[in-house]
């Protein structure tokens, strides 16, 4: 069984599509939920349905990038994942963070990439005159939303829509998706997961 790790900054809503996957039966547990804010909602919900939780609150760090990411490898480290899916999860990791789980490490985007990386991908599809839009799950490289694609799911954009909409709208499909890839990552496989909302 994979030992998973989700690291987090809000409400957690895909970390809990995930647990919840994990929960039906046992190709992986979650043995670590993870956040950089202590006001993260899905710290509570973690801790409800009885998974480990740790909060290393990135502000006192005052930008020193190193000195945070040392912590956080601490407490991955000593949780010991096989794979440590990014869930909302909104600090930019430095290379050298990243290549120590290299091949090991996921991330849910929401923009059909490599459209739109960084933020603010909803109201970015809408100024773009984007027809449809979507998510990406993607292995995590140093290059930020860079990294191969595993997985995405695409959405019609509707007359009118606003970015909320669009967020709302899509969040389901995100909810599909990432458990979707991380079943077939957690056995080795990387065939494309694709879903047509
Ligand atoms: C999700 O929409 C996720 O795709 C996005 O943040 C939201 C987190 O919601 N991630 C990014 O923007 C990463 N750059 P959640 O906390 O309810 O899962």
């Amino acid at each position: 069984m994979k030992r998973v790790a989700i690291l987090i900054s809000g409400g957690g809503s895909n970390m809990v599509s995930l647990v919840e996957d994990m929960a039906r039966d046992s190709f992986a547990e979650p043995v670590l939920v993870l956040a950089n804010n202590p006001d993260a909602g899905g710290l509570e919900k973690a801790a409800a349905r009885g998974i480990p939780t740790v909060c290393i609150d990135h502000r006192p760090f005052k930008g020193d990038r190193k000195a945070f990411e040392a912590e956080l490898h601490k407490a991955l480290s000593a949780a010991n994942p096989d794979i440590v899916c990014l869930a909302g999860f909104m600090r930019i990791l430095t290379p050298d963070f990243i290549n120590k789980w290299a091949g090991k490490m996921l991330n849910i985007h929401p923009s059909i990439l490599p459209l739109f990386r960084g933020l603010h991908t909803h109201q970015r599809a809408l100024e773009a005159g984007m027809c449809v839009h979507g998510c990406t799950v993607h292995e995590v490289t140093g290059e930020l939303d860079g990294g191969p694609i595993l997985g995405q799911a695409v959405i019609p954009v509707l007359a009118g829509d606003t970015a909320g909409d669009l967020a709302a709208r899509l969040l389901p499909f995100e909810h599909k998706l990432y458990p979707a890839v991380l079943r077939k990552f957690a056995t080795g496989e990387r065939t494309p997961t694709q879903i047509l909302g």
